[in-house]
């Protein structure tokens, strides 16, 4: 029986920022999303978050994201250190249980060594994550009675309380460890805070573990990333530039072809087929997926969208919430909002904005136009500066266009409004009435001309 403990009540002064430390995000999602997204996985019968700053903020924010995982809160406050935290779960923890401690700033920790710790602790032991450090600076240090990893753990000394010769070592305390959950309780019950920050030390049960005979072992991460906790925007621009770079290699090693590996951001998942590119500095977000041989120009932007196989997107297009068809084209500069959905060899040009819009196959809007709540026919073609006028200030209306119609330059629909299949609509049109198939409909001012017309003179 396992029960997991995420500390997250720290200010995380350092990030100089209003909001929670665990709330900033790394890759979109708060790093206490993370530690929660791998301890459910783990099969943890409660995922217990001590919180303290920003309590409510938190804990709303990670019921929304984990709807449906075991999830608890304890409420740390003050906070008088990592001890005094853990003390505050223990009313939930089981005592027959095993308990993993992890933190809520180290968002990078995998499912495969938070495992091995819990293996390694087999519910009889003491089980520490450590590493070794070139600088391990501002670490508890791991005290054993010799120089190697076999050696027996003594305790563990905090940075601040630390002699010279133990600030030499280079194995840290990581912040995360396995306990059984009887022998935890007893020792945090005896925590005191006589030490250089007058704090409780989650790090004291170490040598209270070897005064009452407990086995104190470890464990390695596969990788430093994983250990890596974030205190700054530096720490944490560092470590989000690490991970996208691991995602980047994920995705070439897998066959896609992204420009520069270092220009690239995945905030949510990414599916590609075969023979995809992207170019420089784009950013997906959400859920995406790219079919066979797609194209990801320069400077996109591309969230919650599913982009079939042959389309190309040119440069600088933002896309939210569309599914674009095989071999349509979209860009330079276009705008797909939620609910466009682009048939297969749909040309959306430079300027565009479609909303809650579907166009059929072969349906062209080129230039300067704005298509909302509209239903299109297959081979449209829709002119330069168009616009559907969907909205009378209260409620939205829909627009329907044929197969086949032909909008000119400059018109405006005024919604609710059908062009029947075939049907012209004269460029500079206003039409607010139904057009039946085949006919040509064109609403605006006759053209006058003037012969002889005498410009004004400037006078004097
Ligand atoms: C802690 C360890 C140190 C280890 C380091 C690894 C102790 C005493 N020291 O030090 O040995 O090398 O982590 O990063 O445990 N927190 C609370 N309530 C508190 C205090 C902290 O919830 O009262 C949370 C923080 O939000 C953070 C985590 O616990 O997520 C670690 O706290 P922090 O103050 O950063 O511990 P360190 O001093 O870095
Ligand atoms: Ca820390």
């Amino acid at each position: 029986m396992l029960d997991i403990v995420i500390m997250a009540a720290g200010k995380g002064t350092r990030m100089k920022s209003s909001r929670p430390k665990v709330l900033h995000t790394l890759a979109g999602r708060a790093l206490l999303q993370h530690v929660l997204a791998t301890a459910a996985g783990l099969g943890a019968q409660r995922l217990v978050t001590v919180t303290g700053h920003g309590a409510e903020q938190v804990e709303a924010s990670m019921r929304a994201a984990f709807p449906d995982a075991p999830l608890a809160f304890v409420r740390q406050e003050p906070q008088l250190g990592t001890g005094h935290a853990v003390q505050q779960a223990v009313p939930v923890l089981d005592d027959a249980g095993t308990t993993l401690i992890l933190n809520g700033d180290t968002p990078l920790i995998e499912a495969a060594t938070a495992r091995a710790l819990v293996e390694a602790s087999g519910g009889t032991r003491l089980a520490l994550l450590t590493i070794d450090l070139a600088d391990p600076t501002g670490y508890g240090r791991i005290l054993r009675d010799g120089e190697r990893r076999g050696d027996k753990v003594l305790g563990i000394v905090e940075h601040k309380d630390a002699s010279a010769a133990q600030r030499a070592i280079r194995e840290v305390y990581t912040g995360m460890m396995a306990a059984p959950t009887a022998a935890l309780k007893r020792w945090l019950a005896r925590l005191s805070n006589d030490n250089a920050r007058h704090e409780y030390y989650l790090t004291d049960i170490v040598a209270m573990a070897v005064a009452d005979g407990v086995p104190v072992v470890s464990a390695q991460p596969a990788s430093e990333k994983e250990v890596l906790g974030i205190n700054s925007p530096l720490q944490l621009a560092h470590l989000e530039r690490r991970f996208q770079h691991a995602q980047a290699e994920a995705l070439l090693e897998a066959g896609v072809r992204l420009a520069d590996p270092a220009r690239f951001d995945l905030r949510g998942t990414l599916d590609c087929g075969a023979d995809v590119e992207i170019d420089v500095n784009c950013v997906f977000e959400g859920h995406v997926e790219l079919g066979d041989g797609v194209r990801i120009g320069a400077n996109c932007v591309v969230r919650n969208a599913r982009i079939a196989a042959g389309a190309v997107i040119h440069p600088f297009t933002h896309i939210d919430g569309a599914v674009v068809g095989t071999d349509a084209v979209v860009g330079p500069f276009a705008r797909l909002r939620p609910g466009a959905e682009l048939g297969a060899e749909v040309h959306i040009g430079n300027f565009v904005e479609v909303k809650n819009a579907s166009l059929a196959r072969g349906a062209k809007a080129n230039h300067l136009a704005y298509l909302g709540d509209a239903t299109v026919g297959a081979r449209v073609n829709y002119g330069a500066g168009s616009i559907t006028a969907n909205y009378d200030g209260a409620n939205k209306h829909r627009t329907v266009i044929g197969d086949d119609v032909h909008v000119g330059s400059n018109c405006v629909l005024v919604a609710p409004v059908t062009l029947g299949a075939g049907a012209t609509i004269g460029g500079g049109s206003t039409i607010s009435k139904d057009v039946p198939p085949g006919h040509l409909s064109v609403a605006r001012a006759r053209q006058v001309v003037i012969a002889g017309w005498q410009r004004p003179a400037k006078k004097g």
